[in-house]
């Protein structure tokens, strides 16, 4: 067996998502939706640390930080623990000395209750961490069981690209995407929205009418090939826009402008509020931002490029490892 020594703490990068489809079907005997989604990992990240500690414990910065629970409903302590159960039951006594409670601090930069996932991306930077922490890399299949168990937008998270997620969206599969996308988001500097809220208004507007079996679009699917923006601008698609616009009129105002703007596709993020604009490039990123800058409607507007990245270990110090899997 290893020894361990020195101080240990492992540090991973998680990205936020968009979705640049979303086609949510009818509402399942679980509660949850039947769908398709194309995910786009985008750089605009939450830097996660974890370190051995005498308790399990979990602590938030940054601007948002405050509006992320930081008790046992916190999702990155609930992944962390959920994976120190699970390998406690496949691994052999010898093996899980190194398995024990961590504290985890959260430097968040992925807003809040934004449509990004920035919750799921946490679970997934957590797992990622506790799993170089433990020596448990080897384990990946049991990182993406775990990873689904926590939610429908983890295991994408653990991915990152470019990538379609079917079932509840946590079933994926990395698409052929070559060349990198420029996108302005529109962050809500009010409210978020709750996504079971935003799912809920999508039950109400369908009562009547059931939505069709979602399908991927064959030409998202083709435009992503070479990423090119002309086509994919017209090939964004998300079918959960008319709830989350129903919890908030406003977003309409936000996609016209962008659209006015001159972005070569517009769309609401996942449940929203944030809002995605497609541009060709770097100075077409810049002059729109300007654009929607000055004539608003106000809120944080931000650069990104995608694809990137899944969940990452950036830094490791004094770490052990039971399965000689490094
Ligand atoms: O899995 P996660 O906790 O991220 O999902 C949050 C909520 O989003 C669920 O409680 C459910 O209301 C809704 N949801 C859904 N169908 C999906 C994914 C999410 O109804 N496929």
């Amino acid at each position: 067996m290893s020894e361990v020594t020195g101080r240990q703490r492992v540090s991973v990068q998680v990205p936020g998502k968009i979705n640049l489809q979303l086609s949510v079907g009818p509402r399942r005997e679980d509660g949850y939706h039947e769908l398709v989604t194309v995910f786009q990992a985008v750089s605009l990240y939450d830097i996660v640390h974890v370190e051995p500690a005498k308790a399990w414990s979990v602590s938030v910065s940054g601007p948002q930080g405050d509006s992320v629970p930081v008790d046992e409903s916190n999702i990155a302590l609930q992944a962390a623990q959920a994976l120190a159960q699970r390998a406690l039951k496949i691994l052999d006594a010898d093996a899980t000395s190194l398995i024990a409670p961590v504290s985890i601090a959260i430097e968040k930069q992925i807003p809040v209750a934004a449509g990004m996932a920035g919750g799921s991306a946490d679970a997934a930077a957590a797992l990622v961490a506790c799993a170089h922490l433990w020596g448990l890399e080897a384990a990946r299949e049991d990182l993406e069981v775990v990873a689904g168990e926590l939610g429908a937008d983890v295991p994408f998270l653990l991915h990152g690209g470019t990538a379609v997620g079917t079932g509840r969206g946590d079933d994926i599969t990395p698409v052929l995407a070559q060349g990198e996308a420029h996108w302005v988001l529109w962050l809500s500097e009010g409210e978020g929205l709750s996504t079971p809220a935003v799912y809920a208004e999508f039950d109400r507007l369908h009562e009547q009418v059931e939505p069709p079996a979602p399908e991927l679009s064959p030409e998202l699917v083709a435009a992503l090939r070479t990423m090119d923006p002309v086509a994919m601008g017209p090939a964004l698609h998300n079918n959960l826009t008319p709830a989350s616009l129903s919890l908030q009129p406003a977003l309409q105002d936000v996609l016209d402008a962008g659209r006015e703007l001159g972005a070569l596709g517009a769309l609401v993020s996942g449940s929203g509020p944030t809002v995605a604009f497609l541009v060709g490039s770097q100075a077409g990123a810049l002059d729109l931002s300007m654009g929607l800058a000055a004539r608003g409607p106000g809120g944080d507007i931000m650069r990104v490029t995608g694809p990137v990245p899944g969940a990452h270990v950036v830094d490791s110090r004094g770490r052990g490892s039971r399965l000689g899997s490094h």
